[in-house]
């Protein structure tokens, strides 16, 4: 058994990603991940705790459950922006069993795969209808504008049943909660504006129920509070995540012609695709658990108290799970790619944004097949400085 010893420097979270290599996490984790799966790490508040890299370590720590995921009594966040509140009534994803198991249950049976494989018929006529839009407004076009963050955005209303017209003030404030650069208080009150507006949509369906989502939800025991909390946490998840991953799959593709070609040629492996796409871009790239009591794991002793960064995208391109996990291949099979997360918080929505890419990105290289870049990639903005990662813009044309 290693432990941590007075010659270990503690890292701090290398967030960088290599110039010029914009799918690639930064260079320092492979060479981290290389050498122990789990070292010493100083937290921006001065915690003394641990980043783990490796693709066993990693899962192994989301499926145990001395591992807490509870906000307060995490040191992870990128820069020192104070106590860190716990969940509001709702967020599922920042609470542990049983107090999750009432959520998950309650919300497992409106996400079965076959749920949300009745949903493709109306994906399928929201992306025809964008791609409509883009081929008469002619190239170039920014595709996040165009395509990538309005079909998610238009299925997760339509399923909770979230009003068209309200979506764009809901969206900006989400952005706001979700920016990692401003003041803990400044991303609350965003997040604090998003629930009352959803505190109304949850009274208005209490009131007249409707045959959606929320509606199906208003009829369990959750409180208003609660209920808003849930609708607030899928409609961030189901805006921000397919968005982002639509966008950076299309500028991935467009880059690795090889791979391109491969998809055109051969459509019938679009789930592989997909799968690989999602452990390649890892769109949400660290997570973090801290423990409840001191746990052995990966040679080291985590000790009760102790944060975890989970680097799920070191996780994703490790090379004793994947075989040359730096290349793009999308006819591999990527199964057991961590991209969803893993344990009892995998993503809830992993069928239905599964459902939006399988038919999204297919659709897209089929409508036009001289798709391409409308600035240099070098150009392309990346968002580094948000949670999620992917592209503020992608400008193509064709
Ligand atoms: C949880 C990724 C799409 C709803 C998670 C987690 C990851 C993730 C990594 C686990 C976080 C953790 O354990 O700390 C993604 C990616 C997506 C995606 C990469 C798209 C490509 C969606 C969509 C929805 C959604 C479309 C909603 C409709 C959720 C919820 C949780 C979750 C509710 C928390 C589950 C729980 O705590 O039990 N997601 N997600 N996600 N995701 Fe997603």
């Amino acid at each position: 058994m290693i432990e941590s010893g007075p010659t270990e420097i503690p890292v701090t979270l290398p967030t960088a990603r290599p110039e010029g290599r914009p799918f690639d996490p930064p260079a320092e984790l492979a060479a981290l991940r290389a050498r122990t799966p789990l070292t010493p790490m100083r937290f921006p508040d001065g915690h003394l705790g641990w980043l783990a890299t490796g693709h066993a370590e990693v899962r192994a720590i989301l499926a145990d459950s001395r591992f807490s995921t509870r906000y307060e009594i995490s040191h992870y966040a990128l820069a020192d922006t104070g106590p860190i509140p716990p969940a509001l009534p709702g967020d599922m994803l920042g609470i542990d069993a049983p107090a999750h198991t009432r959520y998950r249950k309650l919300l497992a049976g409106s996400f079965t795969v076959r749920r949300m494989r009745q949903l493709t018929e109306r994906i399928e006529q929201h992306t025809a209808h964008h791609l409509d839009a883009m081929e008469s407004a002619g190239g170039p076009v920014d595709l996040v504008e165009a395509f990538a963050n309005p079909i998610p955005a238009l299925v997760i209303c339509e399923l909770l049943g979230v009003p068209d017209a309200d979506r764009d003030a809901f969206r900006t404030r989400m952005a706001v909660a979700n920016e990692m650069d401003l003041p803990m208080d400044e991303r609350m009150a965003a997040f604090a504006e998003g629930q009352n507006y959803l505190r109304e949509l949850v009274r208005a369906t209490r009131a007249a129920p409707t045959d959606d989502l929320l509606g199906e939800l208003a009829i369990s025991d959750l409180t208003d509070d609660e209920l808003a909390g849930v609708a607030a946490l899928l409609l961030g998840a189901g805006l921000e995540t397919t968005a982002n991953m639509l966008a950076l799959g299309t500028f991935a593709l467009l880059t690795h012609p090889d791979q391109l070609a491969a998809l055109r040629a051969d459509p019938d492996i679009i789930d592989r695709a997909v799968e690989e796409l999602l452990r390649y871009l890892t769109i949400t790239p660290t997570g973090s658990r801290t423990a409840l009591e001191d746990v052995q794991i990966g040679g080291r002793v985590v000790r009760a108290g102790q944060t975890v960064a989970l680097s799920i995208q070191a996780a994703n391109r490790d090379p004793a799970r994947f075989e040359d996990p730096d290349t793009l291949d999308i006819r591999r099979s990527a199964v057991g790619h961590i991209g969803f997360g893993h344990g009892i918080h995998q993503c809830l929505g992993q069928q239905l944004a599964r459902v939006e890419l399988r038919v999204a990105l297919p659709a897209l290289l089929t409508r036009f097949p001289s798709l391409r870049l409308a600035i240099a990639p070098q150009d392309v903005p990346l968002r580094h400085d948000m949670d999620i990662y992917g592209v503020h813009r992608l400008p193509v044309t064709w």
